[in-house]
């Protein structure tokens, strides 16, 4: 099989990379604005790279999307901090670009796996969101945090009307607060736009406070990313075709946890490693409000947590990693490369 993955570079495109060229004899072509994630990759005779922008290589990107037997378009803008900073931003790359590529994969009745996100239920009161049932809930326009949910929204209904109507099979996977090695960079994570996980090892390393957004009573089901490329993995196999045409959360509900919660097991972990464990300081743990922290435009999301029945059925699958397990190997995984 050819896999055509754009964003191939990003944290789940290099991580589902390195899997496939582990343990499938398929090919991957992949397009991305750098390659520092991709050193067990790039010499790889399966793995065809080019370094190039969505936005412009769009003939080699139509070349391909002919040529190969599943497109994978994983370009977007995936932090909070800037969709709060910059809404356009992610409506012109999270939106209009992938529209692009979304009806030129229906031009050649390609096969589309696309990432849909846990966002897109907004602030669903169910106490677990179902693919096929949960209502999809967000807020006032003024609250432009909306931006990326609204926008994966309405390109997970394009792809559906696309796909219900013949012109190409497709699968929505909708990861639930991934994490592991090489999440999002610590540069980032300086300049304080980064997920939270990153955000809160970054401020450990740099001796800074652990900041709670208001309060950090909001929780999340954090995934192992191992457990999440096992999952995408069987998507793309697709026995049976079990997957057409199908939306699947990918999350551990097994997981869940406050922020307060993950601040306290995180700086924990920290201070029991070998490398500092004799440090002399320690971040501390403070409150912040969200206005201070993300501006006006923000609003959180309290509760989120993904039904995996779907996943289990279809994909025969189980996420295994404990909340514990995926912190420390992420915060290892960040330690030994940074320091
Ligand atoms: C994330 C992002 O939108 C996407 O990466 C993705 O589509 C989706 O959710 C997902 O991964 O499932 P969110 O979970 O809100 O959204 O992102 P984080 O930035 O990781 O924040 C998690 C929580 O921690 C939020 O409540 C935020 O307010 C809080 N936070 C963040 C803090 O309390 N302190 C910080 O320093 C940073």
């Amino acid at each position: 099989m050819k896999v055509l993955i754009l964003g191939v570079n990003g944290f789940i495109g290099h991580h589902l990379t390195n899997r496939i060229l582990e343990s499938t004899d398929w090919s991957v072509y992949g397009m991305d604005l750098g390659a520092e994630r991709l050193e067990k990759a790039i010499n790889n005779p399966r793995f065809h790279f080019i370094e190039g922008d969505i936005a412009i290589n769009r003939e080699w990107i139509e070349y391909h999307i002919k040529k190969c037997d599943v497109v994978m378009p994983l370009v977007a803008i995936a932090t909070p901090k800037l969709y709060v900073e910059d809404p356009l931003a992610v409506f012109e790359l999270d939106f209009e670009r992938n529209l692009e590529i979304v009806k030129q994969c229906a031009k050649y009745k390609k096969r589309i796996v696309f990432p849909s996100t846990s966002e897109v239920y907004g602030a669903c009161p169910e106490p677990e969101f179902k693919e096929d049932e949960s209502f999809l809930v967000t807020g006032p326009i003024q609250k432009e945090r909306w931006i990326y949910s609204a926008s994966k929204q309405l390109l997970d209904r394009v792809i559906y009307a696309y796909g219900t109507r013949g012109f190409f099979n497709f699968t929505l996977f909708r990861p639930f607060n991934w994490v592991g090695p090489r999440l999002d960079s610590l540069y980032s994570a300086k300049e304080g736009s980064s997920r939270v996980v990153t955000q809160f090892i970054a401020e450990l390393v740099f001796k800074k406070p652990l900041t709670l957004v208001d309060g950090g009573s909001q929780k999340r089901c954090f995934t192992y990313v191992d457990d999440g490329i096992d999952a995408l993995v069987r998507i793309l196999v697709n026995e049976q075709g079990r997957c057409n045409n199908e939306i699947i959360n990918i999350g551990n509900p097994d997981n869940e946890c406050s922020i307060r919660e993950l601040a306290y097991m995180l700086r924990e972990l920290f201070q029991q490693h070998p490398r500092h464990r004799d440090d002399k300081l320690f971040s501390e743990i403070v409150e912040v409000s969200s206005q201070n922290y993300y501006g006006k435009g923000y609003q959180d999301i309290l509760s989120r947590k993904p039904s995996i029945e779907k996943a289990r059925k279809l994909l025969n699958w189980e996420p295994r990693v404990t909340l514990r397990d995926s912190l420390m190997r992420t915060l290892n995984a960040f330690l030994e490369e940074n320091e």
